[in-house]
């Protein structure tokens, strides 16, 4: 990667248009997890944790997230303030303003609840947000992202991940992403809830799909019509007796039933 394009905090916080996200960064070269950095240092609203390499990252529903040289791994530290009363929204929010950041330099969607994904439904982004309680305030949310932009994820476990660069043939300027990503996030943070709701319904892929949900505690499943996301960021899911089963992100997954395809 030519190292113009390569993140760094002086090139990000040149270009930053932001109020509070990317003000303060810190950049690690290899962590365990961003999630294990944040409980090291003092966290404040805005706080970015960046890392090049990550030796134990951390997916959705206990996965591993496979953190080489070439991504971009990074926790955006915000204030429950924000999302209060909401904090479940926040998973919406987030998944938004990150995919609208990306879809600035390459065509993409939302795969409930907030991965990010090609036209060609191919995994470019991965987002898992937990909440940390501090002392007597509201605490913070941290939300870790992993971005799949000049590295080549694919492989025979992986077949359905790539990466930005491999979809549009470029490499990916990560200084420029990561300030869309900062103002995007920040934006809709601050934007209401309903309008959020609806551009979020817009962008994904899964409403209106017909999907295999897995619980994935048990592993087992049921086929149905996705009809729509609650508040809280769960889905409405019409099985094939028209029973309505509502499911929630820390639970399940969903996959597309039709086709050779992760979406
Ligand atoms: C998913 O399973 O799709 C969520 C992946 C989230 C990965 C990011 S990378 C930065 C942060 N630190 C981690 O250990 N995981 C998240």
């Amino acid at each position: 990667m030519s190292e113009k394009n390569r993140f760094s905090i002086s090139d990000t916080q040149k270009i930053l248009n932001s109020k509070f996200i990317g003000k303060k960064i810190l950049h690690f070269d290899k962590v365990t997890s961003t999630f294990d950095k944040a409980k090291e240092v003092e966290l404040s609203d805005g706080l970015v944790i960046v890392a090049k390499e990550q030796t134990e990252g951390k997916g959705r529903l206990g996965r591993v997230w496979k953190s080489e040289m070439g991504g971009l791994y990074f926790s955006l530290i915000i204030s429950a303030n924000h999302f209060l009363p909401d904090l479940q929204f926040s998973t919406i929010v987030c998944a938004l303003g990150v995919q609208k950041a990306i879809e600035k330099t390459c065509n993409c969607m939302i795969k409930w609840p907030n991965d990010i994904v090609s036209k060609d439904g191919k995994k470019l982004c991965g987002i898992l947000a937990k909440t940390v309680f501090s002392g007597t305030d509201a605490g913070f949310i941290n939300v870790g992202i992993g971005i799949n932009t000049n590295n080549s994820p694919c492989s025979k476990d992986l077949p359905y991940a790539s990466s930005m660069k491999d979809t549009i043939s470029k490499e990916i300027d990560e200084n420029r992403l990561m300030c869309d990503v900062f103002e995007q996030t920040e934006k809709c943070i601050l934007t209401e809830k309903s309008k959020i709701l609806k551009e979020y319904c817009e962008k994904c892929i899964t409403i209106n799909s017909f999907v295999r949900a897995i619980y994935a505690k048990t592993g087992e499943g049921f086929t149905g019509l996705c009809i729509g996301i609650n508040e809280d960021g769960s889905v409405n899911i019409k099985n094939e007796n028209s029973d309505i089963i509502t499911v929630n992100s820390g639970e399940v997954s969903v996959r597309g039933i039709y086709g050779e395809s992760y979406v």
